[in-house]
């Protein structure tokens, strides 16, 4: 078994992606599904993901692969000015309770020695809390709000108390500057991928900013404002944009998004819990929702 470096090519995003869909797919009680269910979108996002972080990160970026060359296990990992992020962290079920996830976290970690501040959205693998926990990291329990926004929700929802909008590039400066004062900090390319990916509400007047994307999937992530009034009234715009019939998810919310838990309950959604956000060398960013792979 060795370890490599990730590399910035079609044959290795294609590696991690198989790595991931093989090991969440097989299991029962974490999100995913079997290889062959993956739509070409997903793999083009996933695809597009990988490469990403191979570019942006080639020192964060994990592939291990067995003695026939075979990849088994990925971890993908990022710096974003003092803040250490893990993207994603897979060892395949035939290579699993062999130390290998311990090892690659800490190639990842490894990358991000510099940094003072740490967050993971873990999953609810026992592993996984295990290994967070033992590197150093608070498990925060997290809520997962699902569930279709019909019509009937939508006419419930609080009237927006301010101006939403679709935002592009030139609000770069403006998310940096949010994502510093809530997370310490920004995160600078990965709104690149991101703009390219999901659709992007913004806010921004007197009562202060923030943003928030949507993935075509319904997920809403990486939701972070200068206020919970302005949190609030970006995840009721963005659920009220979804299309008739799309499930919407908000995942990775912690005791102090309760401002999200209010409009997902206005809105109908169901709550349950799911995994944790771990932390290192931070509390819980506020009013904030994490990105599963950008955080
Ligand atoms: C989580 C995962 C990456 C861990 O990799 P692994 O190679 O199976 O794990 P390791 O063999 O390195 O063991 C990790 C730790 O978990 C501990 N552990 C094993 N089984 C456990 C259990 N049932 N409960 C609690 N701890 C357990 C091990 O003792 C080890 O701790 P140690 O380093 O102090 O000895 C892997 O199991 C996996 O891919 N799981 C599914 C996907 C997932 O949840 N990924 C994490 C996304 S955030």
């Amino acid at each position: 078994m060795i370890l490599r470096r990730l590399r910035d090519t079609e044959e290795d995003a294609e590696a991690v992606r198989t790595v991931s869909a093989a090991t969440f797919g097989a299991s029962r009680t974490l999100p995913g599904a079997p290889d062959a269910e993956w739509p070409p979108r997903r793999v083009a996002l996933a695809h597009g993901r990988n490469r990403h972080l191979a570019r942006t990160d080639p020192g964060g970026c994990w592939l291990a692969v067995d003695d026939a060359g075979m990849p088994v296990g990925a971890a993908l990992s990022t710096r974003r000015e003092g803040t250490w992020g893990l993207a994603m962290l897979a060892v395949l079920p035939r290579a699993q309770g062999r130390g290998l996830g311990r090892e690659l976290l800490a190639a990842t970690l490894a990358y991000g020695r510099a940094c003072l501040r740490g967050i993971i959205v873990g999953s609810e693998d026992p592993r996984a809390a295990a290994t967070y926990r033992r590197a150093g990291f608070t498990l925060h329990p997290a809520i997962r709000m699902r569930g279709v926004v019909d019509k009937v929700a939508k006419d419930r929802l609080p009237p927006l108390d301010g101006a939403v909008f679709e935002g592009g590039a030139r609000q770069r400066d403006m998310m940096d500057s949010v994502d510093r004062r809530t997370r310490g900090g920004a995160h600078g390319p990965d709104h690149d991928l991101l703009l390219r990916q999901r659709r992007l509400f913004v806010s921004d007047d007197l009562a202060g900013s923030g943003y928030c994307y949507v993935g075509d999937d319904g997920t809403v992530e990486l939701l972070a404002a200068t206020s919970r009034r302005l949190a609030k009234r970006l995840l009721t715009a963005a659920l009220l944009s979804l299309p008739e019939g799309t499930e919407a998810r908000v995942p990775s919310l912690t005791a102090e998004q309760e401002w999200a838990v209010d409009v997902g309950l206005a809105a109908g959604l169901e709550l349950s819990t799911r995994g944790y956000v771990c932390l290192r060398g931070m509390r819980p960013p506020a009013p904030y929702i994490p990105s599963g792979t950008f955080l």
